[in-house]
């Protein structure tokens, strides 16, 4: 069953070809010293062996969606240094990276001392590097207890949540430069009216498995795909934000706290398209919620054309990425323009890539989404940071190790990381594109 977040967005019903159109011929100028250059990970998908997550339970039950198991992945928890040292090969000032939930707090209120110590040690690791932590408190995956309790439907879910951020602040706050609550919660829910009928029943029938496994009535994992309840989890996750955001900043105040949105680059096609009714569903509700904050993380990999009944196909020419969808370099800054005008507080794009084996496309992407984006910047729309997904090939949810994300190859027999010719495109184009470097 292989289709990801992101393409569930973009699977509303479609049909009619629009032709292609030139892209923006962009402005070459440089983005400010300050600028937040950076690679991004996330705990689950790199570190392995994160026996207490619920994402770890479903891949290795049966029924399962996964098409791989996350095993050893790319044994990140051991060789983060490693991780630091590509970063830093690359030019780049900062590493967003997640904390593992299930790691912290394997069982109920039972907080673990050496693990809240393991992620001191990385941003600890960061600031000796020069590098500024992004740290993501929530990325998906949840412990296995929270899902057996029901997951975000739980009522106590955002209580429950905030205890972990307190927890984990109380430890870590000190050295964050940034942190996001929770990962492209916006899609929670409100993607299975879209999903193929198969894939949703299949969800189900996993959910249902590892509940009967646990002996519990529901078992609903972070990123679980069909939810029963999707204005309950919605309406659980934004108080989750707020209470886990009010919680960081009791520890430290001056923290700059936000949330990570999937965002696409929406675009109407044709006059009364629905395009701005796709964006009430999808987006505008988190980012009315994000104006309280100090920023917000933006998370684009496409573009979407609207017409009046659904999602138009692609530019007969489009290059697409492995799953079979456009890779449109300027859909980044306009999904970054529409956040910063409904937000109206800085943004910093904590993720942007693509997940494809032909490394050209991505060393053709990066120069001129950036481009794009520094264009907006240009218009006035207040960009803080760029971080692409991925430092590393990682595992990529339902998709297992098939889909490629990484700016470094993972050899998943020995670990080695080697760098990718794109990550030499954007190491230098960082180089030939802020001021001062
Ligand atoms: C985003 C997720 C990230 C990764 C990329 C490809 O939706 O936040 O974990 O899977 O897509």
């Amino acid at each position: 069953m292989e289709i990801d977040r992101r393409t569930f967005v973009a699977a509303a019903a479609a049909g009619l070809t629009l032709a292609a159109k030139p892209a923006l011929a962009a402005k070459p100028s440089s983005f400010p010293k300050d600028f937040i250059w950076g690679a991004a990970t996330a705990g689950h998908q790199v570190e392995g062996n994160n026996l207490n997550a619920d994402c770890w339970l479903l891949e290795n039950i049966k029924p399962t969606v996964y098409a791989d198991p996350s095993g050893d992945s790319a044994n990140s928890f051991e060789l983060w240094r490693r991780d630091l040292d590509l970063v830093t090969s690359l030019g780049l000032n900062s590493y967003r990276f997640s904390l593992e939930w299930a790691r912290i707090e394997p069982e109920a209120g039972q907080f673990s001392i050496a693990m809240l110590d393991h992620y001191k040690a990385m941003i600890e690791g960061c600031r000796a590097l020069g590098l500024r932590p992004i740290v993501t408190f929530n990325h998906f995956t949840t412990p296995i207890w929270f899902a057996a309790r029901g997951g975000w439907m739980n009522p106590d879910a955002p209580q429950l949540f905030a205890r972990f951020c307190d927890k984990a602040a109380r430890h870590l706050a000190a050295g964050i430069d940034h942190a996001t609550t929770l990962n492209e919660p916006n899609l929670a829910g409100v993607l299975q009216f879209l999903l193929p009928g198969g894939l949703l029943e299949a969800d189900k029938a996993m959910a249902a498995a590892a509940a009967a496994k646990l002996g519990v009535p529901v078992f609903l994992a972070g990123n679980a795909l069909y939810q029963p309840e999707p204005a309950k989890v919605q309406a659980n996750l934004q108080a989750g934000h707020t209470a886990g955001k009010a919680a960081i900043k009791a520890v430290r105040g001056d923290l700059p706290v936000g949330v990570s949105l999937a965002m696409l680059d929406d675009q109407e096609a044709e006059p009364g398209s629905l395009r701005d009714a796709m964006r009430e569903k999808f987006y505008n509700a988190w980012l009315r919620l994000a104006r309280a904050d100090d920023f917000v993380g933006v998370q684009n990999y496409e573009r979407s054309l609207w017409g009046k009944q659904g999602k138009l196909d692609p530019p007969a020419s489009a290059r697409r990425n492995m799953m079979g969808a456009e890779v449109y370099p300027p859909s980044l800054a306009g999904a970054v323009r529409y956040a910063y005008e409904v937000a109206k507080v800085p943004v910093i794009v904590t993720e942007h890539g693509v997940g494809t084996d032909d490394d050209t496309l991505r060393a053709w992407l990066i120069p001129e989404a950036l481009t794009h984006l520094k264009a907006a910047m240009d218009d006035g729309v207040p960009v803080k940071g760029y971080c692409h997904w991925s430092l590393i090939d990682n595992f990529e949810w339902v998709f297992g190790y098939k889909i490629h994300f990484g700016l470094h190859t993972l050899d998943r027999q020995t670990f080695e990381r080697r760098a990718k010719p794109s990550a030499l495109v954007y190491r230098d184009y960082i180089r030939s594109h802020t001021a001062g470097a």
